[in-house]
């Protein structure tokens, strides 16, 4: 009896406090909407979460916040400007249409915007038939299905057409370029006649907004939401059954309160260990669905990228920055202004699990003096990576350049350039939980930001093309012979391993020393042909090293670079510092440097010398078998 009336008791007060908790709300809610609901134009009501500039301070959410010009309510959003055409509260719809594009008017977006709106605000997925008219300009006539001419921008020299697809053109015609896209509804036809689009264009398109999907993402959590069902939000640690099975588990507790029923005490442990096993086996199992994956490791992932967003981005591949071995790099710019690089893989043998696993890997490498990876797109075939960008190129701009091209460099910013990149690399192979070798350590790698601080890029990718072919012929292609490890090129010098980093280092560092390629074809006939052999006899001999106009403190340093540069460039891997000796030396005094043995062996009768291999044919390189090894002991090194 006792029992039974505290049971009775609690369900009251459980009851009570519900009921009390959800009047408050709404009152709140009614009180909110009496005070601020403000008009403009044909947008009446404006109401919570939505305010307008105008509105005091407090009313609804400055994040959803428009404003009024002449009678006309406009969404301010991702720096274009939209009129607003309704708002549904009960839908959590807003139908917005592009300023330019509104009225009869015919003209171009305000701003491009792709159909995967990416913002937390508006994240609500509304229809998923929507579609995007993407606009070209064209130098000629084309007659294809799909493109529609835009009568007013055309003209007998330039060809304008708007094309409405689900996806964005990726192959245009050969005098066409893209302009901007724009979302806009469906038509139900594949190809609308243009008086269909333009009557698209001018009624708008929907964002879904969300308050409770924008708090859930500003938590770092993530938020499920469909066009038919209410948002929901669930912890990123727990998954989305895990999530459901700890709701049911709540409200079965407040059932059987309600109920007041003994039996609580058997279904609840029903219920505990149901979850516990359901728990258990979730962690077990491995995670082998890539989104799933890619949802839990949010936070430090780099983020994903569509192709149409790629091609947003880079604004259809306009400005292209360089062409590597990997494939074309293009510059690109984000929504909130700044710049970024996207190179465009080519030819990559990986699947896409295998792609996003290494990009996982090259994406939790964050260093000052490596590049960044902030994104990446993968579609099929189609892999871009999204790097930071570095306004100051790549190093041999500088360091080969005649005067007036790039910067020239004093000595001082030499030693710091030389120390960083080195620093850059002693990270990649011990500062991660894995070795990571990069394989192609050259001036065109390093890469300098606004501050000239120097930064390694390209690392990681040499795992993407991991047939030896491939690796052999695109670092001949890129012409960075001259950096190549001996053990590279021939199983007779040793097996690959961290050293062979240290080698290319050190023809780099010889190079920054003799501010030109080490073997200069022009200087054949001269002493100083090959500058690491000419520099080892100057410094040997006590000779100074032919520097014109430079201070004594500047000599040292010249000296440094190229001692530590000929103790990297050993042919024995074993005589090659690691790279964190050679960071030391970098750091160290000149007096602690002890001269290298010579690092070539022209007079030994056994070997060719370095140089003749590596200006050998490439057919040799070809014929080698020790990729092979190469790529083993390279996978093993992950591990
Ligand atoms: C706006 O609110 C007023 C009262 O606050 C109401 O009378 C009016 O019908 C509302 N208008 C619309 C379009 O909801
Ligand atoms: C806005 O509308 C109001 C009444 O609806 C009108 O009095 C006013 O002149 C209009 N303002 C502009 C700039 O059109
Ligand atoms: C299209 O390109 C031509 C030539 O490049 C240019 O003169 C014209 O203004 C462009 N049209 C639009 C609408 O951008
Ligand atoms: C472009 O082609 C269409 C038909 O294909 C034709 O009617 C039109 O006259 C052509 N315009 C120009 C400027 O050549």
């Amino acid at each position: 009896m006792g029992r039974e009336e505290s049971s009775n008791f609690s369900t009251f007060f459980l009851f009570s406090l519900l009921s009390f908790l959800f009047i408050t709300e709404t009152q709140a809610r009614k009180l909110q909407q009496v005070v601020c609901s403000s008009s403009c134009g044909d947008i009446k009501n404006i109401s919570y979460p939505f305010r307008l500039k105008s509105d005091p301070a407090g009313c609804g959410d400055p994040d959803y916040e428009l404003s009024c010009q002449s009678n006309k309510t406009i969404l301010e959003f991702h720096s274009g400007k939209y009129y607003v055409e309704k708002i549904s509260y009960s839908e959590q719809i807003i139908r917005v249409v592009d300023v330019n594009l509104a009225g009869g008017s015919c003209g171009l977006p305000y701003k491009s915007l792709s159909r995967d709106v990416n913002d937390i605000r508006y994240s609500r997925q509304v229809d998923t038939r929507m579609k995007t008219a993407s606009f070209v300009n064209c130098s000629r006539n084309i007659s294809d299905t799909g493109y529609r001419k835009v009568p007013c921008l055309s003209g007998d020299q330039s060809f304008v057409y708007v094309i409405s697809g689900g996806d964005a053109i990726s192959l245009l015609p050969e005098p066409c370029f893209f302009i901007s896209m724009v979302p806009i509804l469906d038509a139900g036809v594949d190809y609308p006649s243009y008086e269909t689009i333009r009557n698209l264009l001018k009624s708008g398109f929907d964002l879904g907004w969300s308050v409770l999907c924008r708090d859930c993402f500003a938590a770092g959590n993530m938020c499920f939401s469909s066009a038919n069902s209410k948002p929901y939000c669930y912890d990123n640690g727990s998954n989305f059954i895990v999530a459901l099975i700890q709701l049911i588990f709540t409200s079965l507790v407040t059932f059987l309160l309600a109920m007041g029923l003994i039996s609580r005490f058997i279904v609840i442990p029903i219920v505990l260990i149901v979850f516990l096993i359901h728990k258990y086996r979730t962690t077990r199992k491995t995670v082998d669905n890539v989104e799933k994956f890619l949802y839990k490791q949010q936070s430090w992932m780099p983020k994903r990228y569509s192709y149409i967003e790629i091609i947003a981005i880079t604004n259809h591949f306009r400005d292209k920055l360089g062409q590597g071995g990997f494939g074309s790099v293009y510059k690109g710019q984000l929504s909130d202004g700044s710049s970024i690089a996207v190179k465009v893989l080519e030819n990559s043998s990986f699947s896409g699990e295998e792609f996003i696993n290494e990009v996982s890997t090259i994406g939790r490498i964050h260093h000052a003096n490596v590049v960044r990876l902030l994104g990446f797109c993968s579609e099929g075939s189609k892999r871009s990576l999204v790097y930071e960008y570095m306004p100051n190129g790549s190093l041999d701009r500088h360091i080969f350049s005649k005067k007036g091209t790039g910067e020239s460099f004093s000595w001082e910013k030499l030693h710091e350039i030389a120390l960083g990149t080195a620093r850059g690399i002693e990270y990649l192979h011990n500062g991660c939980d894995m070795c990571i070798l990069h394989f192609d350590i050259k001036p065109h790698n390093i890469l300098l930001d606004c501050n000239f601080i120097p930064k390694v890029a390209d690392f990681g990718l040499a795992k993407f093309y991991p047939k030896e072919r491939d690796f052999v012929s695109v670092s001949a292609l890129r012409g960075t012979i001259g950096y190549i490890a001996p053990e590279l090129i021939s199983r007779n010098f040793g097996a690959v391993s961290c050293k062979s980093d240290v080698y290319s280092f050190g023809m780099l560092l010889l190079e920054m020393a003799g501010g030109r390629r080490n073997s200069y074809a022009k200087a054949t006939r001269s002493s100083k042909a090959y500058f690491p052999s000419w520099v080892y006899d100057k410094i040997t001999n006590g000779e100074d090293l032919e520097l014109p106009d430079v201070s004594e403190i500047e000599v040292v340093i010249a000296r440094k670079l190229c001692i530590v540069g000929l103790w990297c460039i050993q042919v024995e891997a074993t005589h090659r510092p690691s790279i964190t000796k050679v960071v030391e030396m970098l750091e160290g005094s000149i007096d602690d440097l002890q001269m290298p043995p010579k690092p070539f062996f022209s007079s030994s009768p056994q070997h060719k010398s370095i140089r003749e291999i590596q200006s050998d044919s490439s057919t040799e390189l070809l014929e080698s078998e020790s990729f092979e090894e190469c790529s083993y002991s390279h996978q093993s090194s992950y591990i």
